[in-house]
């Protein structure tokens, strides 16, 4: 019984394990690389979609999913796209998944457009958490950055994941310096007063225009040096593998932040996190220029140790972080934008 619940909790499972000791135990899964929005930092001009026949359905990504949790014991799946709630009902794949053996917590990063009408569903279908973008809390700034007039759709998306029972709520921004630097304190102000998990995050250099710039870049420490201007703020401890350090209020207020800065301190060294795109490429690091193909894997004549084999040898290549390739490449060189990757 012990032998079989410890098998249960996937603790006798052998493991993903990069050359540097590194374990993947979670998964970031782009769903679709469409998106209703054409966010300046992630969209390219004119994007170039992948095409229909080369998206994985349901039951691959599943069997993807599958395979890594009762052959390797990872347990957490994030969905992501481009905009995941723009793939046809999204709600099946997340029961799928949510109800794969082994895992266990399965979430969603989402524009939050489509949450009004989709929350409650998705919270029925086993998704246990939802972050949702707002890089503006000003209507207009809102739609000049995304193109999309959208702004109190997303807000009442973000109403409905709340009503429908998603606790924890979190709320990500990219901080990019002269669009929405000048928010910073507003949005810890409304993690301070209305209790949402904000998350700032450093812009990275995967915009699908390439106008990314260093200058642009407002740090962490930055940010953090912004708020304690107003507030008196908390360190918490880092959870593994977070690539979050996460802040509390001293005076008790309910809601936290978190600062993502994964240009100026990036967490390499405990990363832990494998990602697959909607065609069924394996990202092994999102600054690394590398990426490979398991769509063909995922066929049903292949058999799950051909799936397992080649993900053991995947995982061992990951770079050990962007320290290297920055140093290796002079200038980041990446193959995809974030609407291709998903975060
Ligand atoms: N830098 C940092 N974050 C980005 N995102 C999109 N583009 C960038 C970028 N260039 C965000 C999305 C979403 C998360 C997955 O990544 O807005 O919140
Ligand atoms: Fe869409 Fe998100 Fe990219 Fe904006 S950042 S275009 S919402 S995928």
């Amino acid at each position: 019984m012990a032998l079989l619940s410890g098998l249960e909790e996937g603790q006798n499972l052998p493991r993903l394990m990069d050359l540097y000791g590194r374990v993947v135990r979670k998964l970031r899964i782009s769903v679709t690389d469409r998106c209703n929005f054409r966010c300046s930092f992630c969209m390219p001009e004119t994007p170039a979609w992948i095409p229909n026949d080369s998206i994985l359905s349901f039951d691959e990504i599943t069997r993807f999913v599958r395979v890594c949790s009762t052959k390797f014991g990872v347990d957490r799946v994030r969905l992501s796209g481009g905009e995941p709630l723009v793939r046809k009902d999204i709600e099946k794949l997340v029961a799928q998944i949510a109800f794969t053996p082994g895992i266990k917590h399965t979430c969603m990063t989402t524009n939050g457009t489509y949450l009004a009408e989709k929350a409650r569903s998705l919270k029925n279908a086993g998704l246990q958490s939802v972050t949702i973008s707002l890089h503006s809390l000003r209507p207009e700034r809102f739609e000049k950055v995304t193109r999309v007039n959208g702004h109190a759709k997303v807000l009442e998306g973000i109403r409905a994941a709340k009503s429908a029972g998603f606790v924890n709520v979190k709320l990500n921004s990219v901080i990019v310096r002269g669009y929405n630097d000048d928010e910073i304190l507003d949005f810890a102000t409304l993690a301070h007063d209305e209790g949402f998990n904000m998350r700032f995050i450093e812009y990275m250099p995967f915009d699908g225009r390439k106008s990314w710039q260093m200058e642009k870049v407002v740090s962490g420490d930055e940010i953090l040096a912004r708020i304690a201007k107003k507030y008196r703020i908390v360190p918490l401890e880092r959870e593994r593998g977070s690539t979050a350090v996460n802040y509390r209020f001293e005076d008790g207020a309910g809601g936290e932040f978190g600062i993502i800065a994964s240009i100026t301190r990036p967490f390499c060294s405990d990363c832990d996190r494998l990602r697959l795109t909607a065609d069924g490429k394996l990202v092994p690091c999102l600054f690394g220029d590398k990426e490979y193909d398991i769509s063909p894997l995922l066929k049903d004549d292949r058999a799950d140790d051909e799936i397992a084999q080649f993900l053991k040898e995947i995982v061992r290549l990951k770079p050990p972080g962007v320290e290297s390739l920055i140093k290796a490449s002079a200038e980041l060189k990446h193959v995809r934008a974030m609407y291709q990757i998903g975060g």
